[in-house]
């Protein structure tokens, strides 16, 4: 597997990728969006044949902090370390570029991604209720940008 900056011609299969692994709708235009604002902070992981599997979205919070509005990898390649090989890169390119924290808000009910986050250096910080379109809540989660995770 291989983790490479994302390039807007990835965007259509990133996007069937949220879409088939994220509960809130999004227009492909947000990763646009991203790739704009932080060009540098968003990653694919592909497999040796060029396929992408995941895919991780930084954004810039200032404050020496980045956030991690959206982060998937395709389900039948969870579970393999291409998750952690995302987010390690998202992390030391926060670290290089000056940040000191990386945010997040993940929904209460996902206990897998909560669980990943914490076996990774990541404490929860506060519930907010009422996040999501549909009134779901989440918990905000704080780790270090770091080149070491
Ligand atoms: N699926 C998921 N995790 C599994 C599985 C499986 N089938 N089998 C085992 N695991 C364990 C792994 O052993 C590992 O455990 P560890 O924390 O003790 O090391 C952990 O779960 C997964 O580690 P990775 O393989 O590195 O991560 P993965 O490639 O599965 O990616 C992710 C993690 C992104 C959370 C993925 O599961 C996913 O896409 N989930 C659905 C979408 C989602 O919830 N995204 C995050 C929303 S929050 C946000 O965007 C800020």
């Amino acid at each position: 597997m291989i983790v490479r900056q994302m390039i807007k011609d990835d965007i259509p299969r990133v996007y069937s990728i949220a879409c088939t692994s994220l509960d809130e709708y999004y227009v492909p235009d947000v990763f646009s969006y991203f790739l704009q604002q932080w060009p540098k902070g968003q990653f694919v992981a592909t497999s040796y044949s060029g396929e992408i599997i995941g895919f991780i979205c930084g954004s810039d919070l200032g404050s020496d902090r980045v956030g991690i509005p959206l982060f998937a990898v395709r389900d039948d390649q969870r579970g393999c370390g291409v998750g952690s090989k995302l987010l390690h890169h998202l992390r030391c390119n926060a670290h290089i570029e000056g940040a000191h924290t990386v945010q997040l808000e993940v929904r209460k009910e996902n206990e897998n991604a909560i669980r990943f986050y914490r076996n990774r250096g990541f404490m929860i910080t506060e519930v907010l209720y009422s996040f999501y379109r549909n009134g779901g809540d989440a918990i905000r989660m704080i780790g270090l940008a770091s080149l070491i995770s």
